[in-house]
């Protein structure tokens, strides 16, 4: 079969691989859509902690289930999308029922082969049924929709509140969606790329430059200076993150949802003064999972405007290099 391969030093081609077996327990899934993260940049950039080297990534794919090795509710033919993480099951978050916090959590598509590929074997467990209202293409999406849910759900949001991402990458846009979608007032979300702050504007999201005036004075003359109730760091530089300290209300919440690769400051002595909370996030559940696509399947906001491209398989590396450019894509998604 064809698959998009990682080889160190980004290096992303096609190959002809062999076609996975399914071992028991699991599924061979013919894929149909797989988008590419930021996370998968990491890989290709040689920065990712424990990616390795021949890989093919896509954690975020949907697909027709071609055979099954083992006893299940879903038959071939059965359309899904794939829950990506894994967790060990002993360790003291998964006893807990946290099994995205796994101590071992490990991703198809990071840690073992995912969807960049015609075909990917996965455990019968991690599979979604994809309602026939939803297309394949937009099931894709059920990952980086979870994480938005999940986020949300991590805040304090509340009807009529007002809201500011500090960044309009694809998790930052799904998360202005869900505050919406969970009654907030206004969500202001600030980029540096007019392209992505084009498209919040579309999604009926206040739009702020940061490249063309102070984000924290622009957010708050249209507040008339009162602060925000919740600020999503989405953009993962110092910069956002500061401003997150400086925009949100006494007693409000932070959710930082990016990753940072180095270790950043914040100001703690504002923060203690004015009794703000910070919480980071990780992933999603099940629930957040299955929550991403009934949100998809019940049509009330429109996730498919944050593609930007649908791409062969042929054309990965197309897909990776414009994945360096943000204002010219979004979310790419790849169709073996
Ligand atoms: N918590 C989780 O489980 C989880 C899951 C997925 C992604 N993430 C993280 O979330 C972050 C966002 O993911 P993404 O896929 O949307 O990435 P992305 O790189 O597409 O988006 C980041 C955005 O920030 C913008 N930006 C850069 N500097 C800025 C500034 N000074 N002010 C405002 N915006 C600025 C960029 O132009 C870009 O549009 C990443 O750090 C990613 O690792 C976390
Ligand atoms: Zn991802
Ligand atoms: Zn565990």
């Amino acid at each position: 079969m064809k698959a998009g391969q990682f080889f160190s030093g980004k290096d992303v081609r096609i190959k002809q691989v062999q076609k996975p077996i399914p071992k028991k327990d699991e599924a061979l899934i013919k894929v149909s859509s797989a988008g590419i993260c930021g996370t998968d940049m990491m890989i290709f950039f040689g920065k990712h902690p424990r990616a390795e080297a021949p890989l093919i990534m896509g954690h975020e794919f949907s697909g027709i289930i071609d055979s099954i090795n083992g006893v299940s509710d879903f038959t071939v033919g059965d359309r899904v999308v794939i829950e990506p993480t894994i967790s060990c099951g002993k360790c003291p978050a998964c006893e807990a029922g946290q099994m995205h916090v796994c101590q071992e959590l490990k991703l198809i598509g990071i840690d073992m082969d995912g969807g960049f590929a015609e075909y990917v074997t996965v455990p019968i467990n991690r599979l979604h049924r994809v309602p026939k209202e939803l297309s394949l293409s937009v099931a894709a999406l059920a990952e980086p929709l979870a994480v938005a849910v999940h986020t949300v759900r991590r805040s304090s949001l509340k009807i009529g509140e007002n809201v500011a991402i500090l960044g309009a990458g694809p998790i930052g846009l799904l998360i202005g969606m869900i505050a919406k979608l969970n009654g907030a007032n206004n969500i202001f979300i600030s980029d540096i790329s007019p392209y992505r702050l084009e498209k919040a504007k579309d999604l009926g999201l206040h739009p702020i430059n940061a490249g063309e005036k102070d984000v924290v004075d622009g957010i708050l003359s249209y507040t008339n200076g009162k602060l925000i109730d919740t600020v999503f760091e989405v953009a993962g530089t110092e910069t956002t993150l500061e401003q997150t300290v400086k925009l949100i209300k006494t007693q409000g919440k932070i959710v930082v949802v990016s990753v940072f690769k180095n270790r950043p400051l914040i100001d703690l002595t504002s923060m203690h003064f004015n009794e703000i909370s910070l919480t980071t996030t990780r992933c999603y559940s099940k629930d957040d999972f299955r929550t991403a696509i009934d949100i998809m399947a019940g049509g009330k906001v429109d996730i498919s405007a944050v593609i930007s491209h649908q791409l062969k398989i042929e054309e990965i590396e197309k897909g990776f290099s414009l994945m360096g450019e943000p204002d010219k894509s979004l979310k790419i998604l790849i169709q073996p």
